[in-house]
């Protein structure tokens, strides 16, 4: 007799695309929503996809998709070009500002990636119980995941699980990429904690991409257990067009953190760049869907924590609004006492972005107006070197 074990693999992405802001960039118009609705319903109808939820934070119209494809294929992946296009050809007829703002090209060939829409994928071997948190962001960078999701996966104070269970105590291996080499490398925490902390401390440059269980670890170690987009909108334009707003997927429970543990380090609003014109640091602000729209300065940068459960049939079973919850009372009322803080400001840093981080903004066309009014002031250095301190008249 054989015994027959199930184990079917299951993909769940999240694409997501900015295709036009209501106004500016501070809002989805409900319309666009129902053009991803309705598109995403024919293809769950026609069998290319097992379950769909289509949502927005800001100005970011988000897919989560639920289908046995794998990452990076071709037919999910025009499904959500699909989706994007026809919200896009919405947005201009609403006359929406940036309309298609983040569909940067309109031939698709196979693949999303490097066109402009943010891409978050995990495939894996679905559990009896499979709680996934879909957090998406807006008006920041996917290096604004590093914090929060180092916390959830490798630090003790935060996750406990770390410490007293079992199942969490060896660790997990992150997979860094350096967003300008274009390059990755692949860190296990505990013991390359510190390491790890020097690269992704520098977030604007190397972001935390995935997440494995070690091989001692009762899940496969080759199923990533965390995704994070780090698409770059300025590799693709050349120039700036807006801020890379990141979504990542978390899995959770039975051997890795629990759903409290993920949600814990956003009661930190820590301080990410996007914000206004993708120019500025400011605190990331836990909100709910009711809250999930940018205002203030256009901000101060969001996330939203959705999660959710797979039911037999691969259903998404939610969203759960999880930081619809007083608990995070404290963390938005510190985002804006922050926000306050930060504000005045004004035009110094560090509220505005260093000047390297605004090579890709606006900015040089204001210094290149000065180009020709820069004097040399070398000879008032040569006069300052031949003053001798010591003679006193
Ligand atoms: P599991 O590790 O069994 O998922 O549960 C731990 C837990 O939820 C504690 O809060
Ligand atoms: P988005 O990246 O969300 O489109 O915002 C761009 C911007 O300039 C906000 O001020
Ligand atoms: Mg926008
Ligand atoms: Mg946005």
């Amino acid at each position: 007799m054989f015994l027959v074990i199930s184990m079917t693999k299951i993909t769940v992405s999240i694409i997501k695309c900015d295709v036009g802001g209501w106004p500016g960039h501070s809002s989805t118009h409900p319309r666009l929503e129902a053009v991803a609705r309705d598109r995403l319903q024919k293809a769950k109808g026609s069998e290319k996809i097992f379950d769909f939820e289509a949502t927005h934070v800001g100005d970011d119209l988000n897919l989560i998709l639920t289908h046995q494809n794998g990452p990076d294929d071709e037919e999910i992946h025009s499904i959500a070009f699909d989706v994007f296009e026809g919200a896009t050809e919405e947005a201009k007829r609403l006359g929406l500002y940036g309309a298609g703002q983040d569909l940067l090209s309109d031939a698709f060939s196979g693949n999303v990636r490097g066109m402009g829409p943010g891409v978050a994928e995990l495939e894996f071997t679905k559990r009896t119980s499979e709680p996934i948190l879909a957090f998406l962001m807006d008006k920041t960078e996917p290096g604004a995941f590093n914090l929060p999701i180092y916390k959830m996966f490798a630090d003790p104070f935060s996750t406990a699980g770390l410490v007293i269970d079992p199942n969490l105590n060896h660790g997990f291996t992150f997979e860094v990429w350096d967003v300008k080499e274009h390059t990755r490398v692949f860190l296990n925490t505990p013991e390359d904690s510190y390491k790890l902390l020097a690269l992704i401390g520098a977030k604007e440059r190397f972001v935390i991409k995935r997440i494995f269980p070690k091989d001692e670890h009762k899940l496969p170690s080759d199923e990533p257990v965390v995704a994070v987009s780090t698409e770059k909108l300025v590799d693709v334009a050349g120039e700036y067009v807006g801020k890379d707003d990141p979504v990542a997927l978390v899995r959770a429970q039975s051997g890795l953190p629990a759903v409290g543990e993920v949600l814990e380090p956003f009661s930190f609003p820590h301080l990410v760049s996007g914000w206004m014109r993708g120019s500025h640091n400011g605190p990331i602000m836990p909100v709910s869907m009711d809250d999930a729209d940018c205002t203030r300065f256009d901000g101060p940068p969001r996330v939203v924590g959705l999660g959710f459960n797979l039911d037999v049939d691969h259903n998404l079973v939610g969203p759960v609004d999880h930081f619809d919850d007083p608990a995070f009372d404290n963390a938005r009322q510190k985002a804006a006492d922050i926000t306050d803080y930060m504000r005045q400001h004004g035009p110094f840093e560090p509220h505005r972005l260093p000047l390297e981080e605004m090579e890709y903004t606006t900015l040089p066309g204001i210094l290149d107006t000065l180009e020709d009014q820069w004097e040399g002031v070398e000879e008032d250095y040569q006069k300052a070197e031949t003053v001798n301190v010591g003679e006193v008249e």
